[in-house]
């Protein structure tokens, strides 16, 4: 018999974690890798929230806790939804997890049936169709590019949707193009999801604060989907916590207790000092982590100007998260250094192994013809990174 499931036999490996785990043992063997292929900021989690941990400690915070989180802090995700999102929600709405990346696999787990098709928006999250593989759904993508800024249209959305659409899956600010849906574009979908009643929209907003150009959206703002929308968020990205571990869900009550049960049954409660340091990061204005946001900014405008000046990569530019995600298919088929670039991981290696920059190649995030780069790194790091990538494919 054999050992292992047919489930992980399928799945594939996180690309962004095995470029990280490439890139570790290129340096173990003294190579001088520059990072730039993780989604993690390089700032430290703030003061206040690491003091908060502290006192969680020290007030012997160590049993397990409700499996939905701290009561306290489920009323402090209730008035951050209602203070940034204008969101209201009540206790048995919100559910917290390990990670956002917990929230979506429960919500896949709770949701998704076999042959149900997820629609999702290419370039998306790494994770997104992994999951939903996982609990034998289908994923549905529609492709994007350059011109539309990444985005979706309302006419694609139509398109995709079949009687075995079950939901729709995106992240705005978008991991990995950086695209934010505006408050009249996310309209427009919803256009076109309030005709079809059972569909269910996975709205992953953690990259909300990462914003260059203005006031976040939400989908569940609008009246007639908030019913139908699941809104993911988590601390990892805006407050320097991705080691924490903490994500949540505000989402209609059903589907919130059912991720309660499932939760329950697989890993329990979210870490218990996490969680008591996420209510003090979240009681705070997010005016606290604007340093960060700022410093994102300069490097993506550094970065954006440095690409923007090697033949070959075309960029949008993108207006939150921290990443850039050039159309690199100019070197489709050209030779450099001796390697022959069939496509966009052959592209990714040339960089690691020539230029040794670790970056992420597109076709795990759904775009062939990209690769995705991280900018949260000292602009020292990304001025020497693109000096030596524009060094390697000149
Ligand atoms: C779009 C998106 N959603 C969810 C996650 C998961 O975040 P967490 O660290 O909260 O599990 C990430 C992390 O990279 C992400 O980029």
């Amino acid at each position: 018999m054999q050992l292992l499931s047919d489930r992980i036999l399928n799945m594939a490996t996180s690309a962004t974690l095995a470029m990280a785990a490439k890139a570790r043992e290129l340096r173990g063997e003294g190579k001088d890798i520059i990072g730039l292929s993780l989604g993690e900021p390089d700032f430290n989690t703030p003061d206040f929230i690491k003091d908060a941990a502290i006192q969680a400690i020290n007030e012997n915070y160590n049993s397990y806790s409700p499996v939905d989180g701290y009561a306290d802090l489920k009323q402090a995700i209730i008035t951050k939804f209602k203070r940034d999102n204008n969101l209201t929600y009540t206790p048995t709405q919100i559910v917290v997890s390990t990670g956002a990346k917990q929230c979506l696999a429960n919500i896949a787990g709770v949701m998704v049936n076999k042959g149900d098709e997820v629609i999702m928006p290419c370039p998306y999250w790494v994770s997104y169709a992994d999951i939903v593989k996982l609990n034998d759904g289908i994923p549905v993508e529609v492709k994007t590019t350059i011109a539309t800024d990444f985005k979706m249209t309302p006419e694609q959305l139509e398109a995709a949707i079949t009687p075995k659409t079950k939901m729709i899956w995106f992240s705005s600010p978008c991991n990995p193009s950086g695209s934010i849906y505006s408050k009249e574009e996310l309209r427009g979908l919803a256009d076109v999801l309030v005709k079809h009643p059972n569909i269910y929209v996975v709205s992953d907003e953690i990259y909300e604060h990462i914003n260059y150009v203005g006031k976040h959206a939400s989908m569940a703002e609008f009246e007639d989907m908030y019913n139908n929308t699941i809104t993911v968020n988590g601390v990892s990205k805006a407050f320097a916590m991705t080691g924490w571990r903490i994500g949540y869900i505000g989402a209609p009550e059903k589907i919130a207790r059912a991720c309660n049960k499932m939760q329950g049954q697989i890993t329990s409660g979210a870490n218990c000092i996490a969680q008591r340091a996420t209510i003090t990061a979240l009681n705070e204005p997010p005016s606290k982590v604007q340093y960060m946001i700022d410093e994102f900014k300069v490097r993506r405008d550094l970065i954006l100007s440095l690409l923007n000046d090697i033949e070959g990569f075309k960029t949008n530019v993108p207006e939150g998260a921290f990443y850039v995600f050039p159309n690199i298919s100019f070197f489709f088929g050209k030779t450099l250094k001796g390697k022959k670039i069939n496509n966009a991981s052959d592209f990714s290696m040339f960089l690691l192994e020539e230029a040794l920059v670790a970056t992420v190649d597109g076709e795990s995030f759904g775009n062939p013809d990209c690769i995705r780069i991280s900018y949260a790194a000292s602009q020292e790091q990304i001025i020497e990174a693109i000096k030596r990538i524009k060094e390697a494919v000149s």
